[in-house]
This record gives C-alpha cells, sequence and structure tokens, in this order.
C-alpha cells in the first residue's frame, strides 16, 4: 500500500512567465528525496504544483495513495490535502495572531484529520514539547525556531502519508537547522511518510535524504540515485561543498 508521488514532463510559470520547463522527478513510497536549487531555480513553484496551488500548463502530476493512483492536476489545494499530501511552506506561514494551538487546529480541517485531532494534537505535543508549553502563545511572538516546529506540526495534524518541506532550514541558526533536519527524519520514521524536502542547505538535507535531484532554471540539471552521487556532482561540490 504505497505512498508516493510522479511528476513528469511539468510546466508551469506565473501569467506569461514560464518557470518549470519540463521537470520530471518522482518520490517512491518511504523516500527521502531532496530537491537542491539555490534561489529562484523553481523549488517552490513545483512544491506549489504538487499541492495545487499552482496549474502547470503541461505535464502529469499523480498520486499514490495507498496503492491507489491519483491524478492530481484540477484538483483543489483543499481535495490534495484531503487525499493525505500535507506541504510545511516555505517561510512558515503561520496566522501570527492565533494562538500555537489555533493554527494546529487549522492543520486538521481535512475529516479523517479531523476525527483524530486529539490524538494527532497529542503527538505533536510528544514531539515538539515546546509547543505544548507555548500552546497558548501567540504564533507571531515565537522564535523562528519554534515557528518553524509549528509549521512542520500544523502539516502533521492534517495525518499526512506524504509531507512536502519547503526549505525547512531557512532562518534558522545552525544548531536549529540540525534539529529540524533530524526531526524531520524522526518523523519520517515513525508516521512512515513519505517526504519531498526542498533544500538549498546540501550538508544538512543529505544527512536525511535517501537521493536526490538539482534544479536549475526550472529543469533537472542532475538526478543523484544516492547521497554519494550528489556529493560527487561537480555543481554540488562548486556551489554548495566550496571545492
Ligand atoms: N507568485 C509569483 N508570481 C510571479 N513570479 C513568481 C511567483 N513566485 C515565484 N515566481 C518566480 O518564479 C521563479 C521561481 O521561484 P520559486 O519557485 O519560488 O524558486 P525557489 O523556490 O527555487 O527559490 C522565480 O524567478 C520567481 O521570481
Ligand atoms: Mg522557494
Amino acid at each position: 500500500m504505497g505512498n508516493s508521488i510522479t511528476v513528469k514532463d511539468v510546466e508551469a510559470g506565473y501569467g506569461s512567465v514560464r518557470v518549470l520547463h519540463g521537470v520530471s522527478l518522482t518520490v517512491n513510497d518511504g523516500e527521502t528525496v531532496v530537491m537542491l536549487g539555490s534561489n529562484g531555480n523553481g523549488k517552490s513553484t513545483l512544491i506549489k504544483c504538487i499541492t495545487g496551488l499552482v496549474e502547470p500548463s503541461a505535464g502529469e502530476i499523480t498520486a499514490e495513495i495507498n496503492g491507489e493512483s491519483i491524478n492530481l492536476i484540477g484538483k483543489t489545494p483543499e481535495e490534495i490535502v484531503d487525499l493525505g499530501i500535507a506541504m510545511v511552506p516555505e517561510g512558515r506561514r503561520l496566522f501570527p495572531a492565533l494562538t500555537v494551538e489555533e493554527n494546529l487546529t487549522l492543520g486538521a480541517y481535512r475529516p479523517e484529520a479531523r476525527a483524530k485531532i486529539d490524538e494527532n494534537m497529542k503527538f505533536v505535543f510528544e514531539t515538539f514539547p515546546r509547543l505544548e508549553e507555548r500552546r497558548k502563545q501567540l504564533a507571531g511572538s515565537m522564535s523562528g525556531g519554534e515557528q518553524q516546529m509549528v509549521a512542520v506540526a500544523r502539516a502533521l495534524m492534517s495525518d499526512p502519508k506524504i509531507l512536502l518541506v519547503d526549505e525547512p532550514s531557512v532562518g534558522l541558526a545552525p544548531i536549529l537547522v540540525s534539529q529540524m533536519i533530524a526531526k524531520i527524519k524522526e518523523l519520517k520514521d515513525i508516521k512512515n511518510l513519505t517526504v519531498l524536502m526542498a533544500e538549498q542547505n546540501f550538508n544538512q538535507a543529505i544527512k536525511i535524504a535517501d537521493r536526490g535531484y538539482i534544479i536549475v532554471h526550472g529543469q533537472i540539471e542532475f538526478e543523484g540515485e544516492d547521497t554519494a552521487a550528489l556529493e560527487n556532482n561537480d555543481m554540488i561540490k562548486q556551489y554548495y561543498l566550496g571545492v
């Protein structure tokens, strides 16, 4: 009963500006796949295509949910969450004037998740004890690291099978980046998630990735079948490893 994502030849953009030029990528059941690329190369656009926030002008996006193949193109973001595909957006996108608890509750609007709200709230508070301590605090008054915890926890409240994480390391101090990356791995293992993560922080991302892609100007420049293949890539050496 697998949960996977297949993106095939996707073209997408904003108005007349094309951003993705024939992107193909897969995330197999239980994998953690990283999409590496510096700013403006289309990582978020691809994640938004998968989650129904941007409609591709061409190509196919399918998900396999509990072994059933489902076409995601044309589905609304709500329908896609309903299928069990959750996103942790770039920049957290919390409701700053709502409490931590209220933000988390908003993550549980899909029917299946609503029924499990107590169980999932308990789980995310076990995972992020800080959030339980701060449950009544306004999300906007939390530190960057805590806000990222809320964003991940909110995604988990929808009880997903597939988790899309858009640059979890952005704006966090190095120690917090390490903790957040380790947390994503821990959650993936506990919940048997299939994970696609967009990242610029190569060294952190490969700690938990099984394999990955490099996206440049809206095209997949390189597909690394494991982290060693990524580490040996010239582009990675040049831009991320300073070799
Ligand atoms: N809402 C938008 N409207 C117009 N252009 C956008 C929008 N969002 C992103 N872009 C453009 O699309 C390109 C890719 O952006 P994005 O997908 O956010 O890249 P990344 O996540 O890799 O930084 C950039 O040139 C960016 O300026
Ligand atoms: Mg982005």
